[in-house]
Parts: C-alpha cells; structure tokens; sequence
C-alpha cells in the first residue's frame, strides 16, 4: 500500500514489552500521533500517556473517537482474552472504525485455556507432549496418565493464573497430591480442569509470528527468555529476568522446522477452524533433540522477549502491524533483520518475584549512549522523577556483533543506574555463549 496517511495508534499496556513496542512504531515514518495507556514512566518519551487501564473497554472505545485512532495495538493478553475486539466490533453504527492487532476472544482461547490450545494442535498435527485434560470427575482416570508417565510430571491449571499455573513434580505421589489440590481449587476456576503433560527436555526458546488471519504471515527474529530469578537458572520462576535474540541453537535449519511444522499449521487451523486471528502468536517451543515442540501458545509478544526482539527489527514494523490488523499482509509487508546480536537484561526489585517494595527513586544514566533502557514497572514520582512500580522495573537492551559484546554492553549500562534493592541476573546469555 503506498501513499498511506499517517495512522494514529493506541497501544495499550504498561510494561517493559509496551516501552519495546512503542519505541519501535515511534520510529515510523507512517506514525501520526502514538498513544499509550497506561504506560508508565518511560513510555511518554515515545507518545502520549492516556490514563486508563488497558481492560476498561469503554475508556478503550472512547480514545478511538476522541484521538482519531486508526490502531489499536493490545500488548498483554487479558484485554484480548476479556474480548476487546468483540467490544469494538459491538460499538454503535458510526463510530470511527478502527483496526486492532491482537485476536478476538476465540483466538485468545489459545493463550486462555490450555486445554482448548492442545485439541488444537492434536486437531492440526502441531508437534507437543502427550497430555490428557482431566476434572474433579475424572480424577481416576488423570491419576492412572500419570502412571503412564515417567518423571518429573507437568500439571497445568487449563485457564490464566498469573503465570503460577503450571506445577512440575518430582514423583508420582506428588504428582497426585497436586493434581487433587489443583482441581480443589487451588487456582480458583483456572484449575477447575488440569492438563496432565508428558515431561518434555531441551532448551526453550520463543518464536513470535505476525498473522492477518488470512494466512499470510511473517515471523520475527526468535529468542530466548531466562525466567528463574536466580544465575545458573535457579530460583523462583519470574516473569523473565533476560532475554537473548537470537538463540545460536535456533538457526536456519530449525527454524524451517518451525515454519514447517508449526507456523503453518497454526496459521492454517485458525482458519480452518473459522477463527479471525489478527495479531501476535507468540510460540512457547522447546528444542526436542532439534525438533521443536509446542509447550504453549501466548497471544501476545513476550516480555522480556519483546525488548531484545523489537530493537533487531530493521525495516519499519507499523506497516506489518497495520495490514495484519486490517487482515491484508502484502508482499510489501516485510520484516528485515538486523545482523546484530541482542541481549536484554532486566532490573528487578529486591524481593522480587517474592513480597518487594515500590515507589524507590530511580537515579543514574537512564539514557545511555550504547544501550536502550526500557521502562517496565515505574510510574512518575515526585518531581517528576522515575520511582519503582512493580517487580520488573527496567529492561536494559545492547545490540552488538556477538551476544557476548552486546552483554557486556547492557551489563556496563545497569553499572550506572540504581535503585534501592536493585537486582539483575550476571549471567543473561552466558549459557549459549560459553
Ligand atoms: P507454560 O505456562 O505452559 O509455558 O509453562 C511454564 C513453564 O513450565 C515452561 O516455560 C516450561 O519451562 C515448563 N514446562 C511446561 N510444559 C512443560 C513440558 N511439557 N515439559 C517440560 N517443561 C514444561
Ligand atoms: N517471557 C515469557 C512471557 O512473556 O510469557
């Protein structure tokens, strides 16, 4: 599409993710006017903050008319769980249309339940570990999988459960005990099913894929995210401490067995299963022995994969996000990648993933020279100064010719910010570098 007037975009979350994808669509030559709401203390270097949470729908509604959007863009997945698009969809006749890049409740059910994802890809032929879904009613038949199963066993609440959702067990009598609590109760409705899954070994990594939900794609620089909070992947899981892109291991030749195996069929079930999906597939894969197998389908970019991702995208991304949205990806539509190499390294508070304080005074070089630094959890305190606002406060991205140029790079940057209680990993991308 040429001669394209500039678009006014609302992108809608708070997080290190939202600061990546708000610095890329503000780079863009097609932007007109960038919106975030509610972002938090970095995003207004990239647009306007609106104040409003990205699930209340109706403040959603009315910023599409009063800011002239032409693209909503969703980062987190509740909104598109909770059915935003159906709820711009249901606006009055006359209302300003708009599109949206992320999919209706019906696509969301990939990230949403667990279960609904792996009849999905039993449905298509979608390489994932063995499973069964099993309720409060057919506990026998759960606990007799589990005897199939060699250990450690994965326990999985069907619905979202803040990230806690998945359990793995040592043994059989754990396996059992938490498979009774889980379907108790003990992620409330999310676990009134629990997936029973075969253990599955190898190294994680995320594949991110852009879809117009008319089976045109195209698929992002992949990466690898590091989620226990402490070195040497110990500790409690986070949210994601660091994130590297690439990963070596996923070359070419893996990467077409994504393509192969998983892009294409993901993208083709959709529409055979008569699902509009317009937005992000994010591809939670582990690398079997250089098979990849699906371990989760999110519906949304990673985070932290997002900052380490957005940063190697060379050409412009707003193109690709608005032709997705409108369902019309053309052959123009392209994703050029920069050769250099990614790390990002997130700075969380003490305590974090655990009980930590907010509202610490940011100080030092948040603006460095060579790295980016993304904002996650801050808001604007006093004075106008950055304080902390949640548990991943800051993602500090380098690109350099190798993944270990580029950590040392976000390393030096973290040496000239602080906080108090402030906390990072020392060894993002160590394990594929060493
Ligand atoms: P999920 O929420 O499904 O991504 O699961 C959270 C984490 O649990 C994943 O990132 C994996 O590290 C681990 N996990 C989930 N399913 C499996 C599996 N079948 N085999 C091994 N590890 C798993
Ligand atoms: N970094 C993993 C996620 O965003 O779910």
């Amino acid at each position: 599409m040429t001669a394209q007037k500039p678009l006014n975009v609302l992108l809608l979350g708070s997080g290190g993710r939202e600061s990546a994808l708000a610095y890329k669509i503000s780079q863009s030559p097609l932007k007109g006017r960038l919106f975030v709401a509610p972002g938090n203390a970095g995003t207004g270097r990239y647009g306007t903050v609106l104040n409003f949470a990205a699930s209340d729908f109706d403040a959603v509604c009315k910023a599409v008319e009063e800011h002239e959007i032409d693209l909503v863009v969703v980062g987190p997945e509740d909104p598109l769980v909770l059915g935003l698009r159906e709820a711009l969809d249901a606006r009055p006749a006359g209302c300003r249309p708009v599109a949206m890049l992320g999919p209706g409740a019906d696509g969301a059910a990939l990230e949403g339940s667990k279960d609904f994802a792996k009849l999905f890809m039993g449905r298509h032929g979608i390489p994932t570990a063995r499973h069964l879904t099993v309720t409060a009613e057919t506990i026998a038949d759960g606990e007799a999988f589990l005897a199939t199963l060699n250990p450690p066993f994965v326990l999985k609440a069907d619905g979202l459960a803040a990230g806690k959702g998945v359990l793995i067990e040592p043994s059989l009598e754990a396996a059992r005990a938490s498979l009774r609590t889980m379907l108790g109760g003990q992620f409330g409705a999310a676990s009134a099913k629990v997936v029973i899954e075969e253990f599955l070994s190898g190294i994680e990594c995320s594949v991110f894929v852009i879809t117009d939900g008319k089976g045109n794609y195209r698929i992002l620089p992949p990466a690898k995210d590091y989620k226990r909070a402490g070195d040497g992947d110990t500790g409690l899981n986070t949210g994601g401490m660091g994130a590297v892109c690439p990963p070596p291991f996923a070359d070419a030749e893996f990467m077409k067995k994504v393509e192969e195996r998983v892009v294409r069929p993901t993208v083709e079930g959709l529409i055979a299963d008569g699902i509009d999906y317009r937005g992000f597939i994010f591809l939670g894969l582990m690398d079997s022995d250089g098979d990849p197998m699906v371990i989760e389908y999110n519906v949304r970019m990673g985070d932290p994969e997002t900052e380490a991702v957005m940063p190697r995208i060379a050409s412009d991304i707003l193109p690709v996000m608005y032709h997705a949205a409108l369902g019309q990806l053309t052959d123009s539509d392209i994703v050029v990648t920069d050769p250099r190499a990614a790390v990002t390294v997130v700075a969380v508070a003490g305590g974090y993933p655990g009980k930590y304080e907010k509202g610490k005074v940011i100080s030092g070089k948040l603006e460095p020279e060579h790295s980016i630094v993304f904002h996650a959890g801050t808001r604007i305190g006093e004075g106008g100064h950055p304080v902390t606002a949640g548990g991943r406060v800051l993602a500090v991205t380098s690109l350099a010719d190798t993944l270990k140029d580029a950590a040392k790079a976000s390393y030096a940057a973290l040496a000239d910010i602080h906080f108090e209680g402030m906390r990072f990993r020392s060894d993002i991308s160590a394990d594929v570098t060493d």
